[in-house]
């Protein structure tokens, strides 16, 4: 498999060495084969199958490739998928949804392919580690669109026409050509992704909850139709720390106001300097208040532990200004960053590593697809084998 670069949690800010070609044998999916004829029940049977699938409870989530991830996709959701992977007792799955991405973005598809890659990037430099997790990417595995078109057969419409994050979404990207089958049937998709896995957990944040509700109502309408086949899987709610963009509103590629990743050297200092501080403290000598700064929310996640306590009574002292304080958060983000960009460097540098490991990725998740498959159509009486 080459030279693989893995490392081992506990992930976060850790430093990890690149490169280590003493990468533990990784933890292969015993071969199954589907042109030998096997329903995955049967196969679920064999001990093998069993100890690799089922010891495990699978987790399955995705993201759109719209770009740049920020430190409030780390924080928030990757921070959380990095957690799971390394808690053991998890057998992860993580996706791009770059089918997903041409919903509503169907007319300019210059940047999905870029996107995709980098945003595998962004998660490998975070901590994934595509030797515990499966990491891949949707359109890779065309067994998610048969799942989809199956499924888009028994789901009423006024399922999806109800459902919120559609009119909402409507309403927000009211710019938008909408009206597309494509877009109606997001969740659907999004149902297959899930299902395909037969996953137990599903992390997402509070707006893709109705997105894992619908899916639970398709997963149960399958198998009162055809037989049960599918768990119903659970949201697993990902906490969102109250990381703000530097205008103080909610962290968002949208707003402009995002400190990326990927940020280094002189455009984070300049992110940090220009970040919205106490709205009350205008001159040095205000008094702070560190428990409405966003600045501060930083410091708790980026300094250490005596930066932290030293800051709220200065603070409301006046003892310090925004602007030190400020000095202080964009080195205590430069210094907990630096492994995430080193590794971040050494893909870019070594692009076909980051290919090795999407290409063992997909091979892992298509195993599962194909069974899942070759059960979803032995269940639907579809004519796949003469
Ligand atoms: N809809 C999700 C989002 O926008 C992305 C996604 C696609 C997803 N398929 C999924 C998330 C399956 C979880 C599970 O964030
Ligand atoms: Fe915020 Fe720091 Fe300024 Fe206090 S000193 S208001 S915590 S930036």
């Amino acid at each position: 498999m080459g030279a693989f670069v893995y490392w081992q949690g506990p992930y976060f800010f850790q430093p990890v060495a690149i490169g280590s070609a003493a990468a533990p044998v990784p933890l292969t999916p015993p071969a199954v084969s589907v042109i030998g004829r096997q329903t995955g029940t049967e196969m679920a049977g064999k001990s093998a199958y069993r100890r690799y699938y089922l010891t495990r409870k699978r987790i399955l989530s995705g993201m759109r490739p719209t770009g740049k991830l920020h430190l409030g996709n780390l924080h928030g959701a990757l921070s959380n998928w990095i957690a799971l992977q390394n808690h053991g007792d998890y057998d992860c799955f993580y996706f791009v949804a770059d089918w997903h991405a041409l919903t509503s973005d169907y007319a300019t598809t210059d940047d999905i392919r870029a996107n995709t890659i980098d945003m595998m990037i962004d998660w490998l430099s975070a901590g994934l580690d595509p030797v515990k997790s499966t990491l891949f990417i949707q359109s890779n595995i065309r067994e998610h669109a048969e799942l989809f078109l199956l499924l888009s057969m028994i789901i009423p419409l006024a399922w999806l026409e109800r459902n919120p994050t559609y009119k909402e979404m409507k309403e927000e990207l009211a710019g938008k050509d909408l009206s597309t089958f494509g877009f109606l049937g997001y969740p659907v998709l999004q149902a297959a992704d899930i299902i395909m896995y037969k996953a137990y957990g599903v992390p997402v944040g509070v707006d893709q909850l109705p997105h894992v509700e619908l899916t639970r109502e398709i997963a149960r309408r399958f198998n009162f139709l055809y037989g049960e086949i599918f768990p119903i899987p659970e949201p697993l709610l990902t906490e969102v720390p109250k990381l703000l963009g530097i205008d103080g509103r909610k962290m968002s590629k949208s707003y402009d106001n995002s400190i990326f990743m990927s940020d280094r050297g002189d455009v984070l200092k300049k992110k940090v300097a220009a970040m919205f501080t106490d709205p009350q403290r205008q001159r040095k000598r205000d008094p702070g208040r560190p428990e409405l700064c966003n600045v501060f929310t930083f410091h708790q996640l980026y300094s250490t532990g005596e930066t932290v306590a030293e800051i709220p009574p200065a603070c409301r002292s006046a003892a310090i200004g925004c602007i030190e304080c400020k000095r202080r958060l964009a080195e205590a983000i430069a210094d907990g960053m630096r492994p995430i960009h080193e590794r971040r460097e050494h893909y870019l540098r070594h692009p076909e590593e980051v290919r090795a490991i999407i290409e063992d990725g997909n091979v892992r998740a298509a195993r599962i697809a194909e069974a899942t498959l070759f059960e979803v159509r032995e269940a639907m009486k579809i004519c796949h084998e003469l």
